[in-house]
């Protein structure tokens, strides 16, 4: 079993295995507007007690949830209070749709804290300020490389600019329409339907001009029976020519904005000036590309469908003269995977590869599949 020994960071390597541990448990979670959380207890001696996370807006946060697997698993309160709670974000402070993480640990009696990273969110910082006050030993920076991974698309969304998905259906030689203009369709419905999905997921779905003026789509996010969703996102086009005044997606209420710029930051500024903090872009190949060479693509989401069409590529334009400039991108293995079949399809999600960072699918240790192994012994 692993020891209580210091470890040269500070933290015992019990400590940084229940963060691992409370990372791949945090990567199985949901990928939306909340972030991705983890949380372990683990014991005096070393022993993880329980392993739990958070599984999306309303359900409980991930210091809560291992606070009731503890006790589901038959540790005892005096067990629990004695463990030290290990968790990849920074312990919330404020009462929303949940209660405050900093309440239920002070209420479990739980006197030492280790978390990766701050919470950045304003709403919600203070946490370790608040433990603190109360007594409680709060440490922090235990893997925060890895839980700054993990949530990447969150702690852009707090900052100054929307979380950018750029979204391709394409063939295996990465042509997304055929010569003649055609696209319609390159993926199966298995596939599609998840694409609407990912529409339900996002503040807005963007395209450009041109997209509207090939394809008129609507842009709506619709069951596979072809209703509309519960969530809708908003519909944004970037472009200098005029949007039709019939387009579809213009739709029915006033939840769409025509962007007259061909500059990304500029369309996104827009985009998060209406509050949008997570952007889908839908196609648009030529708009797609203009997002990769100002960097400004945080998530790629590649549905590749097993034919060969030539024609135009998903990608043009992307002004790269040799191989040392290829824009490199890892796989996603959180929120369910780098790569899933739907059909006779797969999805494919990748974020980009850091700067000097690893390019293999190593780049993401942190995010493997959960290993439940937890150590039930009572206290
Ligand atoms: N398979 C798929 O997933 C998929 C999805 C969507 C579309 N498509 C296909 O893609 C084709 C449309 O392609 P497209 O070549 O017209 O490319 P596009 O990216 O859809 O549109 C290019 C137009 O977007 C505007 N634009 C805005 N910002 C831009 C920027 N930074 N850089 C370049 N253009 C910018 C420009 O119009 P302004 O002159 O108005 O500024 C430009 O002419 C259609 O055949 C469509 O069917 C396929």
């Amino acid at each position: 079993m692993t020891t209580t020994t210091p470890h040269a960071t500070g933290f015992t390597v019990a400590e940084e295995h229940a963060m691992a541990a409370a990372l791949r448990a945090a990567a199985t979670g949901v990928r939306g507007a909340n972030p991705l959380v983890g949380a372990a207890l683990v014991d005096r001696d070393g022993r993880l007690v329980a392993v739990g996370h958070h599984r999306g807006a309303g359900t409980d946060h991930a210091e809560v949830d291992v606070l009731h697997r503890a006790a589901a698993a038959g540790a005892t309160p005096e067990r629990i209070a004695a463990a030290t709670m290990v968790v990849t974000l920074e312990p919330c402070n404020h009462t929303g749709r949940t209660g405050a993480c900093t309440e239920a640990i002070l209420a479990a009696g739980v006197r030492s804290v280790v978390h990766a990273i701050g919470d950045p969110h304003r709403a919600a910082a203070g946490g370790a300020h608040r433990l603190r006050a109360a007594g409680v030993e709060v440490r922090d920076g235990l893997l925060g490389d890895a839980a700054r991974d993990l949530n990447r698309r969150w702690l852009t969304a707090v900052g100054t600019r929307p979380f950018v998905t750029v979204k391709v259906a394409q063939s295996l030689d990465g042509g997304i329409a055929a010569a003649d203009g055609t696209s319609r369709w390159i993926t199966g419905p298995a596939a599609r339907a998840d694409g609407h999905r990912l529409r339900a997921l996002a503040d807005a779905v963007l395209v450009s001009t041109g997209t509207v003026l090939a394809d008129d789509p609507a842009l709506t996010a619709r069951r596979p029976d072809g209703s509309l969703g519960d969530r809708q996102p908003r519909r944004a086009v970037m472009g200098l020519r005029p949007v039709p005044a019939d387009a579809a997606i213009r739709g029915h209420d006033d939840r769409f904005r025509h962007l007259p710029t061909r500059d990304p930051a500029e369309a996104l500024a827009g985009l998060y000036a209406d509050g949008v903090r997570h952007v889908l872009i839908d196609g648009s190949p030529r708009l797609s590309a203009a997002f990769a060479r100002a960097g400004l693509i945080d998530e790629l989401v590649v549905y590749q469908a097993p034919v060969l069409l030539g024609g135009r590529p998903a990608f043009p334009d992307l002004g790269l003269a040799t191989l040392d400039d290829a824009l490199r991108f890892v796989p996603d293995e959180a929120g369910g995977g780098a790569a899933t079949r739907f059909g006779p399809d797969t999805r494919l999600r990748f974020v980009p590869a850091r700067r000097g960072g690893p390019t293999g699918s190593d780049a993401h240790p942190a995010t493997d599949p959960v290993d439940d192994t937890v150590d039930t012994t009572k206290g």
